[in-house]
């Protein structure tokens, strides 16, 4: 790590705190929870929190955890959020602390994300004098199925919040270093569900039926003309269709067909206008195949939009901490995370931080691989950055 400044304390409490967090983690690690699960681990995190004087506020939209530092002084409410959740993966790491529940995993970190969470409110009690304002914690819920952050934001989790901070780790990203964007960071995540309704019958009388597989095979090509012959080629969309079912058999017509897939934008403007595209096509193309369409259509997550000042103040903050050549711009990606809900409430910055080795970090399995595994040297930096964020705007 970089020369000595005012940040050098902070990054060597995380440093002192390194086993405890790792040992922390990998018990995390080894027991992880699918999404609205979470609680044992949220026991464990109350646990901790406790014992370092919180008073916390448990079973917030789902099993979130909302717990607040106040300083010495009054002053601003500075938000920092860790997500809590695993994903039904069956683990390969081949990690001794390997999952011990089939078909669970943590395969996004989010097992690193709380314990470096946890880490950074122990740092910070510790600064508990020096502070002039509020820090608030929040441990969330269910960020894989998209409902944790509306679930706490409606039980008041934001309520009297200035700004907000959080990060993601990235092993394809090293650890030690950090990657920031201004504006745009991660895409929009839309969900659409397509029911089509014709007329079942004899595979080899087509004509007195109404095939919906034909009709179901015109949409599915027809819903990428929305993106290639609709919107801007400067502005990226996906359209997936993730799943289509049909029938059952070689010689018969069924009567239905259906499909779901997901939209992601890269602009509110652009999310804005899919629906409508999306329903319009799917129903007229339908309706030239003599089907009848019905369209679901649910806007999960907006488009991460960071503000610019915040931005600033983590790559100030970063910088100071591992130097501007640590510091890196991060590629787009259309990806999603429902930390963009927050900010639509309020300002703050979402980041990276890098989780993978030293050398060759490009070629590590990424998030939501079964084979993911990540650095653990990153979570004292995670914990010291997330506490300095947070304290340099509160001194
Ligand atoms: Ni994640």
């Amino acid at each position: 790590m970089s020369q000595a400044t005012a940040l050098q304390p902070l990054l060597a409490a995380g440093k002192r705190m390194e086993s405890e967090l790792v040992e922390f983690r990998r018990d995390l690690h080894r027991y992880p929870e699918l999404s609205m699960q979470e609680s044992e681990t949220a026991a464990k995190v109350a646990e901790q929190l406790r014992a370092m004087g919180f008073e916390i506020k448990t079973g917030v939209g789902g099993h979130g955890i909302v717990a607040d530092l106040a300083g010495a002084k009054p002053g601003k409410t500075i938000a920092l959020r860790a997500d809590m959740d695993a994903l039904p993966i069956e683990e390969e790491s081949g990690e001794p602390f390997a999952s011990q529940r089939p078909g669970v995993m943590h395969a996004c970190g989010h097992d690193a994300h709380t314990t470096m969470l946890l880490g950074a409110a122990r740092i910070l009690m510790e600064q508990k004098e020096q502070i002039q304002g509020t820090v608030r914690f929040l441990f969330q819920s269910a960020e894989e199925i998209n409902r944790g952050a509306r679930l706490m934001i409606e039980e008041g989790a934001l309520d009297g919040v200035d700004e907000i901070f959080g990060l993601h780790n990235l092993p394809t990203l090293a650890a030690g270093k950090v990657a920031t964007r201004y504006g745009s960071l991660m895409g929009s995540v839309d969900r659409f569900e397509i029911l089509l309704t014709g007329k079942g019958g004899h595979g080899a009388i087509p004509d007195q039926s109404i095939d919906p597989v034909v009709a179901a095979s015109a949409i599915v090509t027809g819903l990428q003309t929305a993106v290639s012959r609709e919107i801007s080629p400067f502005d990226p969309v996906v359209v997936t269709v993730g799943s289509l079912q049909a029938g059952d058999t070689y010689n018969v017509i069924p009567h239905r067909a259906s499909m779901v897939g997901t939209i992601r934008t890269f602009a509110p403007h652009v999310q804005a206008t899919m629906k409508e595209r999306i329903t319009r096509i799917a129903g007229q193309i339908a309706e030239a195949y003599r089907c009848k369409a019905e369209v679901e259509y649910t806007e999960m997550t907006p488009v991460l939009v960071s503000a610019d000042d915040s931005v600033a103040h983590v790559e100030r903050t970063v910088e100071e901490a591992i130097g501007a050549d640590n510091r890196i711009e991060a590629a787009p990606t259309l990806a999603g995370e429902d930390f963009s809900l927050y900010l639509q409430k309020v300002p703050g910055c979402f980041f990276w931080l890098g989780s993978g080795p030293r050398e060759g970090a490009e070629r590590s399995y990424g998030l939501h691989h079964p084979k993911f595994r990540i650095e653990e040297e990153c979570l004292p930096l995670g914990a010291s950055l997330l506490a300095a964020i947070a304290l340099k705007r509160l001194v």
